[in-house]
C-alpha cells in the first residue's frame, strides 16, 4: 500500500489549527453483495454471513457514523435491502448508503424513504467534515457514470463546503482511478476526467476520495495531491496486479477513518481474523 499526504501549501490559507477535539469516527462498509434468499453464496461466500461477521467486530461505541458504498444486494432486491437494515439496527447508528452497479437505485431510494433516518442522504455533516455521497450506478452496465446532475450537485456540495469551511469526503462506489489489474480497465467510472475536474478547484476541502468496486485496499494520491482510497469488501477480494480475474485470500473486512478538526484524517483497514473462508477459487469471473 502506498501512501501520500496532503500537500500542507493547499492548507495554508484555511482555519487549519489543531483544536485537540477528538477526531469524529466513521466506518466505511463496501461491496456486501447479500442476497434476498438466505443461504446463498457468491463464489462459495455466504456474503450474509461474513457480512453479519464484520458487523461484530465493529467497535460499535466509538463509531460517529457508517458509510456503506455500494454493491449492497448482489441481487437487488428488497429483501436484501430489508435485511441489511435490519443487521445494522441493532447497532443504533446513523448509516447513509449509496447504490452500485449491482444495485438498483431506485428501489434504494423508496426503501431509504420509507425507513427514514437519512439513510438515501445525499450529504452527511459531521462537526468541521461534509460527507459527499454519490450514485455512479448506470442500469445494466458493470462500469459507471456521473451524470450531469450528479457532477453538479457535486459541484455544488463543494460549493458549500468552501462558504461553511468544511473538510469534504467524497464517497462513491466506482473507481475513478484505473485498477490495478488488466482486467478492471474497462469497470471503473467512465468519466472520471469530468469527476477530477470538479475536484480539483476545491482539492483544499477535500481530505479523500472514497470507494469500493474493485474489492482491494488502495490509498494514493493523484497529480494534484488529491488522496483515493478504496476499500475491501465485507464479502470476497481481488487480487491486485494480475491480468484475468482472480480472488484473494484476504478476509472479509471494514475500513475505520478518523476526521479531524483540523482537515487530517487517519485510516486504516481491518480483516476479519478467524473467518473460514470456502471462496472458490477458480472462478473466472463475479
Ligand atoms: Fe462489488
Amino acid at each position: 500500500m502506498t501512501q501520500a499526504l496532503y500537500p500542507q501549501t493547499d492548507r495554508q490559507n484555511l482555519d487549519n489549527s489543531p483544536s485537540g477535539a477528538p477526531p469524529h469516527y466513521v466506518v466505511q462498509m463496501t461491496d456486501p453483495h447479500l442476497f434476498g434468499t438466505p443461504g446463498r453464496t457468491l463464489l462459495g461466500m455466504d456474503t450474509v454471513n461474513s457480512f453479519q461477521q464484520v458487523l461484530s467486530h465493529l467497535p460499535a461505541d466509538k463509531i460517529d457514523h457508517i458509510v456503506l458504498t455500494g454493491d449492497l444486494a448482489q441481487d437487488a432486491s428488497a429483501p436484501a435491502y430489508e435485511n441489511l437494515i435490519a443487521m445494522l439496527a441493532p447497532l443504533g447508528l446513523p448509516f447513509t448508503w449509496l447504490p452500485g452497479n449491482h444495485d438498483n437505485a431506485n428501489l434504494m431510494a423508496e426503501i431509504a424513504k420509507a425507513h427514514g433516518g437519512g439513510i438515501g442522504d445525499r450529504v452527511v455533516v459531521i462537526g468541521r467534515w461534509r460527507l459527499i455521497m454519490l450514485d455512479t450506478s448506470v442500469p445494466a452496465e458493470v462500469h459507471g457514470e456521473l451524470s450531469d446532475r450528479e457532477l453538479a450537485c457535486l459541484k455544488a456540495e463543494l460549493e458549500q463546503a468552501e462558504k461553511q469551511d468544511q473538510f469534504c469526503l467524497v464517497c462513491l462506489h466506482h473507481n475513478p482511478l484505473p485498477g490495478t489489474s488488466e482486467w478492471m480497465l474497462e469497470i471503473g467510472l467512465k468519466n472520471a476526467a469530468a469527476f477530477q475536474q470538479v475536484l480539483q478547484p476545491f482539492r483544499h476541502r477535500i481530505a479523500a476520495v472514497l470507494f469500493g468496486h474493485i474489492h482491494q485496499n488502495i490509498d494514493r494520491a493523484d497529480e494534484d495531491g488529491i488522496r483515493y482510497i478504496c476499500t475491501p469488501s465485507t464479502s470476497i477480494q481481488f487480487k491486485p496486479h494480475v491480468t484475468d480475474f482472480e480472488l484473494d485470500i484476504l478476509q472479509p473486512a471494514y475500513r475505520w477513518l478518523e476526521l479531524y478538526d483540523d482537515g487530517r484524517i487517519e485510516t486504516g483497514v481491518c480483516h476479519l481474523q478467524n473467518f473460514e473462508l470456502t471462496i472458490d477459487m477458480s472462478a473466472p469471473g463475479y
